[in-house]
């Protein structure tokens, strides 16, 4: 008889897992459950269209309720899996939601997600303090922005960022604080953080560097000023906190699996109990270029790759071949795109103009390119995204050829060829 599956979370990865089940022949029951009342929906506008109010909550949906019911995938909203009980040595068994209901299955995925880290000073919980990362966020978000004029945005990664573009876009005072000395570090180098701080401070914005919240001040219960450890009080009535995502691993750690800054899986998305699967941002999993070290890639493209290899997984298929990292941000007019992991580089090229807000930046490791980051310049986005795929070279000294276009400098992978022309 074909296998039960439970699927842990109704995001990106999920829906990914569940649709991939299906296309590789699974037959079974495919159970999908999410916390949240609404069908899975994109989150990426959440902080970018949505919160400009250019979209509804409605257009959101990945899916109609039909396409789930053509596929047989069992789509319960709303219900939160709380326990997961294992048949000693197996991966069956049957999870608990928090409505009581017990779902049976043979095998599961683990598609959770994060959580957002809260920000741990007094006064953090006065009205007037905000969080991004769900739907119920974003409308909150969204209205309160209608009403504020200073918003003081504690952390500039890319949620912050984004938002601040928005609250910018209308017409608001914006303050970002940022605790690190560059904004964007966990996912951009240096030159990248810069230009973006100047883009933000050039559009209106101040960025404040190296900035510790102390505490959020309020009058009559609502927020009326941020406090910094220097002693500086910004005036704010909306505080926007933006200080990274906290993997949901409860259900993982209390059935014993490895977890350890995610959920740990290898590069087939098995945690450590052969019929248990975990895909998106709740994973760590093995580097996907060096296979060094545990890396959480938190994107909407890693959680669909994961999510399809996992799939494979369960159904006992070869696994996609893996893709190029990628992920992308979209602030005020720029559109950063980025491919591969430049952790680690030992050497970059700047290419096109910082000034003129288009430009990319290629990132060598012992001479070979490891990644991109690309400001509003898709074509060198998609040269460095395909060289990755294909093994292809761009050696450094003809990409620092800035007056040659960058699709002309590729070296095939392989015998030395010569240059080669990609056609995109
Ligand atoms: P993040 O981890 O990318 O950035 C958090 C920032 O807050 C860092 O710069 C950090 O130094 C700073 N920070 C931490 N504690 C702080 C404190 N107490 N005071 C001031 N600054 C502090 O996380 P972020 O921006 O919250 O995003 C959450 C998630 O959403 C991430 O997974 C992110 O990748 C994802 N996301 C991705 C987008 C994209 O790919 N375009 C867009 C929006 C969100």
């Amino acid at each position: 008889m074909s296998p039960a599956t439970l699927i842990v979370g109704a995001s990106q990865a999920g829906v990914q897992l569940a649709v991939s089940l299906r296309e590789a022949g699974e037959t079974g029951p495919v159970m999908l459950v999410g916390a949240e009342p609404h069908p899975p929906y994109q989150r990426p506008p959440l902080s970018k269209a949505f919160l400009l109010g250019g979209t509804d909550t409605a257009k959101l949906a990945f899916r109609t309720p039909a396409f789930y019911a053509e596929r047989s995938i069992e789509l319960i909203t709303g219900e939160r899996v709380e326990r997961l009980a294992l048949r000693p040595g197996t991966a069956e068994g049957s999870a608990t939601t928090s409505t009581g209901r017990t779902l049976a299955f043979d095998q599961v995925a683990l598609t959770t997600g994060a959580r957002v880290r809260r920000l741990a000073v007094p006064g953090a919980d006065l009205a007037g303090v905000h969080h991004l990362r769900d739907m119920a966020d974003a409308v909150l978000l969204r209205a309160a922005l209608d009403a504020a004029r200073r918003v003081v945005v504690v952390g500039g990664g890319f949620i912050g960022l984004e938002a601040a573009a928005v609250a910018r876009t209308l017409g608001k005072d914006v303050v970002i604080v940022e605790a690190s000395d560059r904004l964007v570090g966990r996912s951009v180098a240096p030159t990248v953080s810069d230009f973006y701080r100047s883009a933000h401070e050039r559009r209106g914005t101040a960025v404040l560097l190296g900035s510790a919240v102390a505490r959020v001040l309020g009058d009559a219960g609502r927020v009326s000023a941020v406090g910094l450890t220097d002693g500086t009080e910004l005036p704010a009535d909306l505080v926007l906190v933006g200080i990274g995502v906290v993997p949901r691993t409860e259900l993982a750690e209390a059935i014993g699996l490895h977890c350890d800054g995610g959920v740990v899986v290898d590069r087939h998305a098995r945690t450590g109990n052969a019929g248990i699967v975990a895909a998106g941002d709740c994973t760590a999993m093995p580097h996907p270029t060096t296979g060094v070290g545990l890396v959480r890639l938190e994107s909407v493209a890693n959680a669909v790759s994961q999510a399809k290899t996992a799939a494979a997984t369960l159904a006992g298929i070869p696994p996609p071949a893996p893709e190029v990292p990628w992920f992308w941000s979209d602030q005020y007019d720029l559109k950063l795109q980025i491919a591969g992991l430049s952790t680690g580089h030992d050497e970059s090229v700047v290419r096109g103009d910082l000034d003129a807000e288009r430009f990319s930046v290629l990132y060598y490791r012992n001479g070979a390119v490891v990644a991109v980051d690309a400001v509003n310049s898709p074509v060198d986005y998609l040269v460095v995204r395909k060289a990755l795929g294909t093994g292809a070279a761009i050696p450094p000294d003809l990409a620092r050829d800035t007056g040659r276009p960058l699709k002309e400098l590729l070296v095939p992978a392989g015998p030395n060829r010569g240059t080669h022309t990609l056609d995109l």
